[in-house]
């Protein structure tokens, strides 16, 4: 491979790491790094042309934004016009962490980053290997997640050398993602914050952290909003979810397009009894050849033989979200043309993990 993964696993390894990603992204060059979530792809977040090559090497969308990594507080603050009471109460209570807040987006962050828009999405990050290059470089990064537009994001080092071989000087390996799913995504410029992406922070916690109870009537106090609407669930097939788009073609939202995390092989997500019905609905699925298909199952686990590919996911929603895209990635380098997955349980805990599987799931285009 010609892209050069960096090792952490040492103190001096990790501080190497660290300079050799600052002096890239210094000269105004992309690097894949860890976070928490998922690897992101990361560039100087104020230099236009730095974070065009994100694009171009993604081969992404120009109207979808991508999020700015921050290492604290004030640094956040610096790339919004205004912050409001409710980006401060979610950031206290989240960040470090698997959260994006939507605000209104300083003049010094370049158009580029926002996709035009008068937004920009900011993230402080949990992993010890982003803070620390943030840190270094002294400015904020862009980072979209480290796969080719529409794919599954990567969840280790080797995902990302994998997809952008010779497309990138360098990966730092920063070990599997520990959350394992994107960020959980609010957009908290209005009255209300609206969950434009669901993820491992659920909306549930978002409404406590803000002092709503568990239904939709304010608690009276809080940061002065009203209930969180879910944007992210009202969306109809190669529309952003929340209505029209706004901000001169800019995503309203990051549901973005409606096919997104998903692998090659196709994947059905399944509920079944025995797996007498599993391979009953597989043929009415046209599902045929039985050792082209992984199933990916977490309660009821074929174990006749008849599907020689079986995997067992945790039954837990931290520990499948962590699980999730690795076993994924892995169905694909095995060939497979079908993943069938046993459907998670219901709960806000696993809202995230709905949400991807519906979007690895949706027809291409
Ligand atoms: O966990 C994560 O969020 C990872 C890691 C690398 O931080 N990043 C990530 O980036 O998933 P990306 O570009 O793959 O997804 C970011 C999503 C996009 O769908 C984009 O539409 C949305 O966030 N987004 C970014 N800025 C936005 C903005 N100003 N308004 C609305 N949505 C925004
Ligand atoms: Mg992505």
């Amino acid at each position: 491979m010609a892209v050069e993964i960096l090792p952490t696993h040492s103190p001096v390894l990790f501080e190497q790491a660290v300079a050799r990603a600052a002096s890239v992204l210094r000269s105004g060059g992309v690097v894949g790094l860890p976070t928490e979530t998922v690897y992101g792809l990361a560039a100087n977040a104020l230099d236009p042309k730095a974070v065009q090559r994100i694009y171009d090497i993604k081969g992404r969308p120009r109207r979808n934004p991508v999020i700015v990594h921050v290492a604290g507080m004030e640094q956040a603050q610096a790339c919004a016009r205004r912050w409001p009471a409710m980006a401060e109460t979610l950031a206290s209570g989240f960040w470090p962490g698997p959260l994006t807040l939507v605000v209104e987006r300083h003049p010094d962050i370049p158009e580029v980053v926002t996709a035009g828009g008068a937004t920009v999405g900011l993230r402080w990050p949990q992993h010890p290997l982003m803070q620390a290059v943030i840190r270094a470089c002294g400015f904020p990064l862009a980072a979209p997640s480290a796969n080719l537009a529409n794919q599954l994001s990567p969840t280790s080092a080797l995902h990302v050398a994998r997809e952008l071989d010779g497309r990138i000087p360098l990966v730092v390996d920063g070990g599997q993602c520990q959350v394992g799913i994107e960020s959980t995504v609010v957009d908290v410029t209005g009255s209300q914050p609206k969950v434009l992406r669901p993820g491992m922070i659920s909306e549930a916690a978002i409404r406590r952290m803000l002092g709503f109870g568990a239904a939709s009537a304010p608690a009276g106090a809080g940061a002065g909003a009203g209930p969180v609407e879910n944007a992210g669930r009202v969306s109809t097939p190669g529309q952003a979810p929340g209505g029209p788009e706004s901000d001169r073609g800019m995503l309203r939202s990051p549901g973005q397009l409606e096919r997104h995390y998903a692998p090659r092989a196709r994947l059905r997500v399944l509920e079944w009894g025995s797996e007498q019905a599993l391979m009953e609905m597989l043929g009415r699925e046209k599902i045929g050849d039985p050792s082209k298909v992984v199933v990916l199952a977490h309660t009821r686990i074929p174990s006749t033989g008849t599907l020689p590919h079986v995997c067992v996911i945790p039954d837990d929603p931290e520990a499948y979200a962590r699980a999730l895209y690795a076993e994924l990635h892995r169905c694909d380098e095995s060939g497979a043309e079908w993943i069938v997955v046993e459907t998670p349980p219901a709960g806000p805990a696993w809202a995230g993990i709905h949400d991807r599987l519906r979007r690895a799931s949706a027809p291409l285009g």
